[in-house]
């Protein structure tokens, strides 16, 4: 990806979050302020802004918001990849996070509230058998390196397969095994994908709410532990913010 944040270092950062749940305990540790989008993003989007100075550093959360049609929150891909790309043309950051939950694997050594850095983005449901078209169906993002973060900041670090389900069935299970996936999410390869087509630098933060390969049911576990997933992105997100706050991209490396 890119290197808008080489010149001068990360004056501005806009964070995806999918789900308003996980986005307000953040607004509120950062004491961000709702911006009025009308004249932003004509049309009625549902998207939401929240945004405020962190040690010098501009933040701006970005959040799908509610469907239109059903009132709950606007996860997965495709909501994802067009705020996204609608809100980075509008706000040009030098750095753009994805901050959500995901499903971990405890085979790849994930607990109930770690937060995992992405390595590489991958999809786990775009199944297209023909020769190129299959990687495509893939369409593998390395992440930009940030072994520098990773290590100063404690945070563990893996790959990350994204589908539009919250469960998995046995077609899911292989490719995400084929992935070589620690997390499974429902926006990280869309955030990536957008962010790639901008050229602009991206980093994701996943909290794990369920064990993908535990004994209990993924829906009851994602909701018993999404209020821990929040508080650990509360904790962690303004943390990575003041950690690239006026750095290179390239600093956030040690290689
Ligand atoms: N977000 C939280 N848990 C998840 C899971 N198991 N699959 C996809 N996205 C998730």
């Amino acid at each position: 990806m890119g290197g808008s944040g080489d010149v001068g270092g990360i004056k501005t950062v806009m964070v995806v979050i999918a789900m308003q749940a996980e986005a307000l305990p953040l607004v509120e540790a950062l004491d961000l302020v709702e911006d009025d989008l009308s004249a932003v993003f004509p049309g009625g989007v549902p998207w939401k802004k929240y945004s405020g100075v962190l040690d010098g550093l501009n933040v701006h959360i970005v959040v799908p918001g509610k469907d239109k049609a059903l009132g709950v929150d606007s996860v997965g891909t495709v909501p994802s990849s067009l705020l996204t790309y609608a809100a980075g043309v509008a706000l040009q950051p030098n750095l753009i996070i994805n901050a959500g939950t995901a499903g971990g694997f405890q085979a790849k050594g994930a607990n109930i509230g770690d937060v995992y850095v992405a390595t590489e983005f991958a999809n786990h449901d775009r199944r297209i058998p023909i020769p190129v078209f299959d990687k495509y169906g893939i369409g593998t993002i390395v992440a930009i390196p940030t072994g520098n973060l990773i290590k100063d900041l404690d945070l563990k670090e893996g790959k990350v397969s994204t589908g539009n389900s919250l469960d998995m069935t046995l077609q899911d299970e292989e490719h995400i095994k084929a992935n070589d996936a620690t997390v499974k999410d429902m926006e990280g390869a869309a955030v990536a994908y957008a962010a790639n087509l901008l050229a602009i630098p991206m980093i994701s933060l996943k909290a794990v709410t369920d064990i993908v390969d535990g004994t209990k049911p993924t829906v009851e576990e994602f909701l018993e532990n999404m209020s821990t997933a929040a508080s650990a992105l509360s904790r962690t997100v303004p943390l990575v913010l003041k950690y690239v706050s006026g750095k290179n991209v390239a600093d956030l490396d040690c290689s």
